[in-house]
């Protein structure tokens, strides 16, 4: 009763932002994503008859408290789907991400956990099935089941079995590349949960967002199968910007942004203005992501360590989905 799973990070070019379920972890919208390769967790999950309680180490740390409490209520999900309620398990996790500073290292973690998860209790889950017991740890993560391109639908039912992600294209199907830009590796302020949550009660400007949301993924759907950098590029920072507006309509009014996230910003302007396709992304945190292609390289990069903000860049092709050892 022992396996080993690795999972990708992803990164949204359509924000999922709002639940209208909180509990089953449903979202308002549809979201997509590109899985990373550059960003991932590798998780071991052990059951033990005879264990009284889980244990989880996240770098080889004891992990209590919140971060500890989440993973052991997500093994809960497990226990009551095998009907084993009193079977607990130690749980190892490498995470190489930045944890908690916007770099959906949650994408990554529960999607790792989740494989590990089932297959040490030899369940044999399709993808869809698996998106959809991941969904419950943490939303973004539902979609790093799969490699390449990938929407989450966000599904009507109330019980949530038609949320789940799938597919829409292939990691081989476009040479990509995206630079995950660290400019702090400090835990956030708010957490992307809060963040939705109190954007979704209280901002002005999330109905605007919503209505958005149907244009946007359509027109990426066609920029993605025509390969059209240009159009998925200025559909994806455009519609970050949109997610990111909603949070200064909320009340009490919020950013994720810092002098050095703008800073990228303007950078990834400038370099366009001097003709290289590069387009920002940001999710629930200060560090920017920027996608490019592979012949621009060495220009986006260069230009970007020019910032005086920036500490890292780790750069990522497309991934793939879930791999056990
Ligand atoms: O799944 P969570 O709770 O980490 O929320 C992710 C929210 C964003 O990263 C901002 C957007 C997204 O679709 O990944």
């Amino acid at each position: 009763m022992r396996a080993t799973a690795k999972a990708n990070s992803n990164i949204a070019l359509i924000k999922y932002w709002g639940k209208r379920n909180e509990r089953l972890i449903l979202p308002t919208n549809n979201s997509l994503s590109v899985t990373l390769d550059g960003l991932y967790t590798e998780t071991t999950v052990h059951f033990q008859e005879g264990r009284t309680e889980d244990a989880f180490t996240l770098n080889n740390e004891p992990i209590t408290g919140i971060p500890f409490e989440r993973v052991t209520e997500f093994l809960d999900i497990f226990r009551s789907y095998v009907g084993k309620h009193n079977l607990y398990a130690q749980v190892d996790s490498i995470n190489h991400v930045p944890t908690a500073a916007g770099f959906a290292s949650s994408a990554s973690g529960f999607a790792a956990l989740a494989a590990a998860t089932a297959k040490a209790l030899q369940l044999d889950l399709s993808n869809e099935q698996l998106s959809k017991f991941t969904r419950q740890g943490s939303g973004s993560a539902c979609r790093s089941v799969y490699g390449g391109f990938v929407e989450w639908e966000k599904g009507e039912l109330d019980d949530g079995s038609d949320s789940f992600a799938v597919q829409i294209a292939p990691q081989e199907h476009w040479d990509l590349r995206i630079a995950a830009v660290v400019l702090t590796a400090q835990e956030k302020d708010v957490s992307s949960r809060d963040g939705m949550k109190l954007t979704v009660d209280t901002s002005l400007f999330y109905d605007g967002w919503l209505a958005g949301i149907p244009h946007d993924l359509q027109e990426i759907k066609s920029g993605i199968a025509a390969r059209d950098f240009e159009k998925v590029g200025s559909i994806a920072e455009a519609n970050c910007l949109k997610m990111h507006a909603t949070t200064l309509g909320a009340n009490p009014p919020f950013t994720y942004w810092q002098d050095s996230t703008m800073a990228v910003m303007q950078t990834v302007h400038l370099l366009r203005t001097k003709g290289t396709l590069a387009y920002f992304t940001i999710d629930a945190g200060p560090n920017v992501k920027v996608l490019y292609l592979p012949e621009d390289e060495e220009q986006v990069l260069r230009t970007i360590r020019q910032v005086d903000a920036v500490t890292d860049i780790i750069v990522s092709k497309v991934g793939d989905g879930i791999s056990y050892q």
